[in-house]
């Protein structure tokens, strides 16, 4: 079958089509094929303000759905453009009204999408060209409210149109899947269960235990900021640019080696929570000593390269030693066969490297790690999510589907 999937939670606007067969509910040998995936980026956008403001990242997503849409479906070749130039205009009449109900807090994506089904709609008679789409999937939550709904109404716009079942996908849950494109699970090459999850982006950082596909228990959270914000407020405070992980991440790289000075850590932050039973973090202590520690340098010190670099070089690691420490004590604990990262901070190197140096000495435990690019938000964990829920019976009406920006997995 082939799933359209798309992923708005937040500032990156997603698309992607998937190929998916065989596989149960619960796993079995899944085959994907990833006809395309695009990520339209607002970070030049976000950047001059240092953060996503959530107004301005759903303009974004009205103004990019629809040329994204177009370019993934030229790119999988699944509707032939070129052969819909000379036919008719699809006659939208009797869909008009539901789709502007649809859509009316999306007026700048109606204006959008109301061409488009006009000139890529095959004749009434045929119906509209659907491309071969099977399914669409969506993310519905958890994300920044007013950015999941653009996305959830522009699917349901396409459900209708296409006349396509829906299903909703869980973002955190995303974040998991996406590190099974391609491999195989419930079997000794695979994923094998218990398993447990560290979920690191900008919005969270859970410690989940996966008894199987579809069935997740929190273990432990963030109880204030996410490890990815506070990679972004550090860098704030520190005078760079957004999103922060990847700059500071790039500037650790350059600290010395040893990141010492006269035999003393240059800066020493602390490791908030690391030491607690629970598999709970705090982040905002760290942050609140890095801006602590900032405030009492000279100005000179406070913007020479050395500062920066030890700085981020420190920052990154307090929160590696944090993220390793209490996710390998839940490993242990619950005696979990497969750990699996994901998240956009799981794109971090030195974290990447420090997890598989770890969890090598684990030699009972199988390390899954999503490719960078999948680390961050992409609608191909939409995609692969979206199967494994229409595997389980949830696909539904598009009637019914809501954004849910605090949704649990
Ligand atoms: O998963 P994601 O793309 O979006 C959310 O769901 O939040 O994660 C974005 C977060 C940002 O906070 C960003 O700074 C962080 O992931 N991030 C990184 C790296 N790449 C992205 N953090 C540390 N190192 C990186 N290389
Ligand atoms: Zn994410």
């Amino acid at each position: 079958m082939k799933i359209l999937a798309i992923e708005t939670s937040c500032d990156d606007t997603g698309i992607a089509i998937l190929s998916a067969k065989g596989g149960s509910a619960s796993g079995g040998e899944v085959n994907f094929e990833v006809l395309t995936n695009i990520v339209s980026s607002q970070i030049e956008v976000h950047k001059k303000y240092g953060g996503v403001y959530p107004a301005m990242a759903k303009r974004e997503h009205q103004k990019n759905l629809i040329p994204t849409l177009i370019k993934s479906l030229k790119q999988s070749r699944l509707i032939n453009f070129k052969a819909l130039e000379n036919v008719r205009h699809y006659n939208l009449e009797k869909k008009l009204e539901v789709i502007q109900k649809n859509l009316e807090r999306e007026p700048e994506l109606y204006k959008k999408i109301i061409p488009f089904f006009q000139k890529y709609g095959k004749p009434d008679t045929e119906g509209p060209d659907k491309g071969g789409i099977d399914l669409i999937s969506v993310t519905n939550g958890p994300g920044l409210e007013p950015c999941l709904w653009v996305g959830v109404n522009f699917a349901k716009a396409l459900s209708y149109f296409w006349d396509i079942p829906i299903v909703p996908v869980n973002h955190i849950e995303g974040h998991i899947l996406v590190s099974l494109l391609n491999r195989p699970i419930d079997s000794s090459m695979g994923l094998q269960f218990p398993a447990l999850a560290l979920v690191v982006s900008g919005g969270h950082t859970q410690i989940i235990l996966m008894k199987k596909i579809g069935s997740y228990k929190i273990l432990g959270e963030t109880r204030d900021d996410a490890a990815g914000e506070c990679f972004d407020k550090c860098a704030k405070i520190l005078g760079l640019s957004y999103p922060g992980g990847p700059i500071i991440a790039e500037i650790a790289t350059k600290a010395r080696p040893s990141r010492t000075h006269e035999g003393r850590a240059f800066v020493k932050l602390p490791r908030p929570m690391i030491n607690t039973k629970d598999y709970d973090f705090s982040f905002s202590g760290l942050k609140t000593a890095v801006l602590y520690h900032h405030r009492k340098q000279p100005n000179k010190i406070q913007k020479s390269k050395k500062y920066i670099q030890e700085m981020s070089a420190e920052i990154q690691q307090a929160i590696i030693d944090v993220l390793l420490k209490k996710t390998l004590k839940a490993a242990k604990d619950y005696k979990v066969k497969s750990l699996i990262i994901g998240g956009g901070v799981s794109a971090n190197q030195e974290l990447r490297r420090q997890f598989k140096q770890a969890i090598n000495n684990l030699t009972t435990v199988e390390l899954f790690i999503p490719p960078k690019d999948l680390s961050t938000d992409n609608a191909l964990m939409t995609a692969i999510t979206g199967y494994f829920r229409y595997k389980n019976g949830k696909t539904g009406n598009w009637r019914n589907l809501k954004a849910k920006a605090n949704l649990r997995i």
